[in-house]
């Protein structure tokens, strides 16, 4: 395998996650391509500790124990010496890191989607401004950026649908009555994916796919009435591009998070996996099936359109109900049913105004 002359120097922003483990994991099996220069973690300081002394950063920033962590983030975020930033930090408190990097004109791995879902808009507009590109972690996104060859906005106008798959989560086929009293146990096992436990609550009640029907149409400029959302329980295919002329391009792979992590990571490259045993599709039996989401059960999809109709603040406050509703969840207060209807019960109260950083930074007080 050819090796790299200069090694991409990469910033990991939530090294000790589910996304950020599997990050470093790739940089481990790539060690001539990659150099991690800067990493941060939250609260499991062990795996951080381990993570430090076999990557020896010159910046490690714990947050938990950061008086400024939003600050110290945002310093890692626009560091001068990177080539990437992985911004791998679950949920609203990664919406920030992805703002400074974009401002800083920095290529940004980005696994938070929340960035987008909060504000999508803003986010765009910046990384326009200051010429940063952003580069999909998230699968379907991911897929997406695959099928279109990297004309992430070019390829609008030609695309008649974008339809977003998803496994249907470990509740598929169930209805209300059968999801009152299900407990986060059930709810945290996903039946393809292993990943954090916030994501893996949000696939259970589909609002991980609304949050991706809002990321896919700020990253790719499409109108949300070209967004639809197809149940595909195998994992396989993770997104189809239905093209003006009447062709559909899809994007399959195994359910793996590292294949999108190495994408982004070796982009304009792709990777050659020697060293990890990266699994693969087996073509001579494989079952491929698709059928419509159950939107009387599973609504949070329906709230994506609705909140990306009105705009505003509003899908940033979409994305900051369903946090706080999860947790909640997570700590046994609330029933799985009510994390939905807390977010419903949220935007009817919110009075919508125009999307800012001084708006955003309102709802972070
Ligand atoms: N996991 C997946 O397969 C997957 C797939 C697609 C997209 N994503 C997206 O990728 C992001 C990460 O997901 P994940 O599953 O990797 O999450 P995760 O396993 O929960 O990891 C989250 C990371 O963020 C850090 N963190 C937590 N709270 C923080 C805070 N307040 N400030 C700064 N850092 C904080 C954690 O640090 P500590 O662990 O040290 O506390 C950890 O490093 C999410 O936006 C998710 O939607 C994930």
């Amino acid at each position: 395998m050819m090796k790299r002359v200069k090694k991409k120097r990469l910033v990991v922003l939530g090294s000790t996650g589910s996304i950020g483990c599997q990050t470093l994991d790739i940089v481990r099996a790539h060690a001539d391509f990659f150099e991690i220069i800067a990493m941060s973690a939250h609260s499991n300081k062990e795996l951080f500790a381990m993570q430090c002394k076999e990557f020896a950063p010159r910046h490690a920033v714990v947050t938990s124990e950061s008086k400024n962590s939003r600050a110290e983030l945002g310093m890692l975020a626009q560091l001068d010496e990177a080539d990437c930033i992985v911004n791998a930090i679950v949920g609203v408190a990664g919406v920030m890191s992805t703002l400074a990097a974009v401002r800083a004109g920095k290529t940004l791995a980005l696994a938070n989607k929340e960035s987008l879902v909060m504000a999508g808009e803003l986010v765009m507009q910046l990384a326009h401004e200051h010429r940063a590109r952003i580069l999909p972690i998230d699968s379907e996104p991911s897929a997406i950026w695959q099928i279109v060859n990297g004309n992430m906005r070019d390829a609008a106008p030609t695309i008649e649908r974008i339809t977003l798959t998803a496994s249907g989560g470990p509740f598929y086929g169930k209805l209300r009555d059968e999801l009152r009293h299900v407990t986060p146990e059930q709810a945290l096992a996903h039946p393809t994916w292993k990943m954090g436990a916030k994501i893996s609550v949000d696939s259970a009640t589909l609002m991980n796919k609304a949050f991706e029907l809002i990321e896919t149409r700020w990253l790719f400029n499409i109108p949300p009435e070209k967004l639809a959302v197809s149940i595909h329980r195998q994992s396989i295919v993770h997104a189809l591009v239905h093209w003006t002329d009447g062709s559909v391009g899809a994007a399959m792979s195994p359910p793996d998070m590292r294949i999108p992590i190495s994408q982004a990571l070796f982009y304009p490259d792709r990777a050659v996996n020697p060293e990890i045993d990266m699994p693969r599709l087996d073509f001579s039996n494989l079952q491929l099936q698709f059928e419509a989401p159950d939107y009387s059960t599973f609504e949070a999809p329906k709230l994506a359109y609705e909140v990306m109709r009105e705009g505003g603040i509003l899908p940033a406050v979409f994305c900051m109900a369903d946090e706080i509703a999860v947790q909640k969840f997570l700590r046994r207060e609330i029933e799985f049913l009510d994390i939905v209807d807390e977010v419903k019960r949220t935007l009817d109260v919110t009075r919508n105004t125009p999307l800012s950083v001084e708006a955003l930074n309102e709802l972070f007080i």
